[in-house]
C-alpha cells in the first residue's frame, strides 16, 4: 500500500472495534483491484455518532462501514437511505454522495451471496429461522424477498416471532409462521434449510445452541449459522451429527464487505477475488 496525496480513506465505525476483520477485507481488496484506498478502524462512542459522520464527510472520507452498536443510530444523520436498509432499520455501509452519506445494508445481500457461493438456494424452499431479534428479522425479510416457499420463525419469546411474521404477512401474504422454539416437533418436513440467527454459541459461550435435541436437526438438510467465532459452532456440530451440511457466518462477513467495496469502487469483484480475500481473513484469524 502506497499512501500518497491521492489516497482515499475508508473505514469502519463501531464500539468496540479492536477485533474487526474489515480492514483485512478492504485493504486486500484495494491491493487486488489496484485502487488507491486505505481502510482504517475508528472507535466511536454512542454520543459521538453524529459528529463522526459529519466529520468524516468534512474530511472527504469516501465511505464507512458501521458496526455494533451504531447500525440504527447512524440513520438520522444520513443524506439518503437505500429502501432495503430503511425496511430493515439498520445500515452497515455509508457511501459518500452529494451533501452527505447514503446508507445501505449489505449484511443481508451479503448473506444471500454467501449462501449462493456455498450452493444454497432459498427460492421455493422451506426455511427455518432461529431467533427473532434484529438480525433474525432482517434474515426473515431477506428470505421473503428471495422467494422462500415458507419461513418458520422459531423463538424463545413467541411474541417477537409473531411481530416479524405479521409484518411480512402484511406485505407478502401467509408465507411465514411464528412458533415457539420448543414447538419444533410440530414441523413436519425433513428438508428444511435452517438459519441460526441468534448470537447463541458465540465465543466465549461456545457450548450452547438454541436447540439441543438431535430430533430437530434430523429435519434439516442445510444449516447456516450467522456466528463465525468459533468457525464450528455447537449448532453446526449438531447439524453435522444429523448428516446436514453446515456453514458458519464468515462468508456472510466476507460478502457484506465485498458488496460495500463494490459500492465504493464502482467495480464488480469476482468470486475468485472474493475467495482470495477470504483466505486472508482466515489467515488473520490464525485459521489457515
Ligand atoms: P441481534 O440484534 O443480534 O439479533 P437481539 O435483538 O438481542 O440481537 O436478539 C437476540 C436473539 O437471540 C433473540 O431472538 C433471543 O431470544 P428472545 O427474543 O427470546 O430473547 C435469542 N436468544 C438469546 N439468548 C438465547 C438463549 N439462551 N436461548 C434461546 N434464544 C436466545
Amino acid at each position: 500500500m502506497n499512501i500518497d496525496g491521492k489516497t482515499r480513506t475508508l473505514g469502519v465505525i463501531g464500539n468496540p472495534i479492536e477485533h474487526t476483520v474489515s480492514p483485512v477485507i478492504h485493504n486486500n481488496l484495494a491491493n487486488i483491484t489496484g485502487d488507491n484506498f486505505c481502510y482504517l478502524p475508528f472507535k466511536v462512542e454512542e454520543s459521538n455518532v453524529k459528529a463522526a459522520i459529519e466529520g468524516a464527510y468534512a474530511l472527504g472520507i469516501l465511505g464507512l462501514n458501521v458496526t455494533v452498536p451504531h447500525k440504527s443510530a447512524v440513520i438520522p444523520y444520513l443524506k439518503d437511505i437505500d429502501p432495503l436498509a430503511k425496511r430493515i432499520g439498520a445500515v452497515n455501509t455509508l457511501v459518500s454522495c452529494d451533501g452527505g452519506y447514503k446508507g445501505y445494508n449489505t449484511d443481508m445481500p451479503g448473506l444471500l451471496r454467501a449462501m449462493r457461493s456455498d450452493g444454497i438456494e432459498v427460492k421455493d424452499k422451506e426455511v427455518i429461522v432461529l431467533g427473532a431479534g434484529g438480525v433474525a428479522r432482517a434474515v426473515a425479510i431477506l428470505l421473503s424477498d428471495s422467494g422462500a416457499k415458507h419461513i418458520y420463525i422459531l423463538n424463545r419469546t413467541i411474541s417477537k416471532a409473531k411481530a416479524i411474521a405479521d409484518e411480512i404477512i402484511k406485505d407478502k401474504g401467509e408465507i411465514v409462521t411464528a412458533m415457539e422454539l420448543s414447538d419444533y416437533s410440530k414441523l413436519s418436513g425433513n428438508d428444511y434449510i435452517c438459519i441460526q440467527a441468534t448470537n447463541v454459541g458465540m465465543y466465549p459461550n461456545t457450548d450452547c445452541a438454541v436447540i439441543d435435541d438431535n430430533a430437530f436437526y434430523d429435519k434439516i438438510t442445510k444449516g447456516y449459522d450467522i456466528v463465525y467465532n468459533p468457525l464450528e459452532t455447537k449448532f453446526m456440530k449438531l447439524c453435522k451429527e444429523a448428516s446436514a451440511e453446515s456453514f458458519h457466518g464468515l462468508k456472510m462477513l466476507l460478502y457484506q464487505g465485498i458488496i460495500a467495496y463494490e459500492y465504493w469502487s464502482g467495480k464488480s469483484i469476482s468470486d475468485d477475488d472474493a475467495l482470495k480475500v477470504y483466505a486472508k481473513m482466515l489467515e488473520s484469524m490464525g485459521k489457515t
